[in-house]
């Protein structure tokens, strides 16, 4: 069985690719096996960090393939564990296909209120259109203070999500 989890945003420069990325040293380090499937093909930010690493002989070496769609990425896939996808930055639709293959949905945001409001309607919109909201979590990125988190997390709350535990800092 291969656990997918899935980082996506409407908004490119969020810490998808960052997050999916930190998430996968670790969880090879952890003895899983697991690939980064870089759905975002124009930036392919995952695919440039996995030859980097490779070419300096950083371990634990971590796989990374770039695919077009989240379908195509589960084909090649299924022989992980754990199958991270790094999203691109696109409509709804593209996040939606992503949403139902994955077993959780994390969608990295800011504190601000214009970085929020558009993030919670793209949550909603997955939810609207069937996706459980318990596959559905936001990570709080580039946080100023404890203050700016706390509010950011209440916002989530407040709205039906969760913010998964601590936050990346600014
Ligand atoms: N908390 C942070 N503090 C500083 N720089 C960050 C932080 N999160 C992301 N970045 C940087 O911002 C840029 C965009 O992040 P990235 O993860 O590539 O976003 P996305 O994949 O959502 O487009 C990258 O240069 C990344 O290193
Ligand atoms: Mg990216």
């Amino acid at each position: 069985m291969t656990t997918i989890i899935a980082f996506v945003s409407q908004k490119g420069g969020v810490g998808k690719s960052t997050l999916a990325r930190a998430l996968a040293r670790e969880a090879v380090a952890g003895g899983l096996k697991t690939k980064i499937a870089d759905l975002d093909t124009q930036q392919g930010t995952s695919i440039d960090w996995h030859r980097t690493r490779l070419n300096a002989g950083i371990e634990p070496a971590v796989s990374a393939e770039a695919y077009g769609t989240a379908e195509q990425a589960l084909k090649a896939g299924d022989q992980y564990d754990l199958l991270i996808i790094d999203g691109p930055a696109r409509t709804s639709k593209g996040t939606l296909a992503i949403a139902r293959l994955a077993d959780l949905v994390v969608q990295p945001t800011g504190a601000s209120v214009d970085d929020l409001r558009p993030a919670v309607r793209e949550f909603h919109a997955l939810v609207k259109e069937g996706i459980p909201r318990d596959k559905l979590a936001f990570a709080l990125n580039r946080i100023g203070t404890a203050y700016e988190e706390a509010e950011a997390r209440a916002y989530v709350g407040e709205a039906g999500y969760v913010a998964l535990a601590g936050c990346l800092l600014a």
